[in-house]
């Protein structure tokens, strides 16, 4: 008994890694759980709605530079971005796309063609 006792705080700490552990692994799982409404700000939106999978640069990568598991394009890749139409980014915003969650409960199409060529697009431009 007395034994136990003085194994107890390690044991705590093992269930709360476990916790810890299981816990971030649901939530990575579902990235597009609680993705906010669109405020009128474009820059906002993307870094409140649309980083957590595809990065705050438009590359999938998280801001220590590791890939992102949801990410499914790379903004910044002006070779590939350059063949694709807005209008087909356009569709994809508001549809979505396997992972890619829709956003037409989100955002306005005309919202979400301005995130387009003002956010999206550069991406590609600044590199
Ligand atoms: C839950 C993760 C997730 C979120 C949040 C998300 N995306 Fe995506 N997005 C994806 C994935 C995955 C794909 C690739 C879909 C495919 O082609 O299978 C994608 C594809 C796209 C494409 C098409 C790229 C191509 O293949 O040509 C555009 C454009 C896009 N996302 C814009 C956005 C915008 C804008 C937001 C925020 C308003 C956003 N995404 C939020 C995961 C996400």
């Amino acid at each position: 008994m007395n034994n136990l006792t003085h194994r107890l705080p390690g044991l705590n700490r093992l269930l709360l890694t476990t916790l810890l552990v299981s816990g971030a692994a649901l939530f990575g799982g579902d990235q597009a759980k609680d993705l906010p409404k669109f405020d009128g700000n474009l820059q906002k939106y993307w870094n409140d709605a649309c980083a957590r999978c595809h990065g705050a640069n438009g590359n999938g990568r998280d801001n220590n530079g590791k890939p992102l598991p949801d990410a499914g394009f790379d903004f910044t890749d002006s070779r590939k971005a350059n063949k694709k139409k807005d209008s087909d980014w356009l569709k994809v915003t508001m549809d979505g796309k396997d992972k890619m969650p829709a956003f037409k409960d989100k955002m306005a199409e005309a919202d979400a063609q301005k995130m387009i060529t003002e956010i999206v697009r550069k991406f590609a431009a600044k590199h």
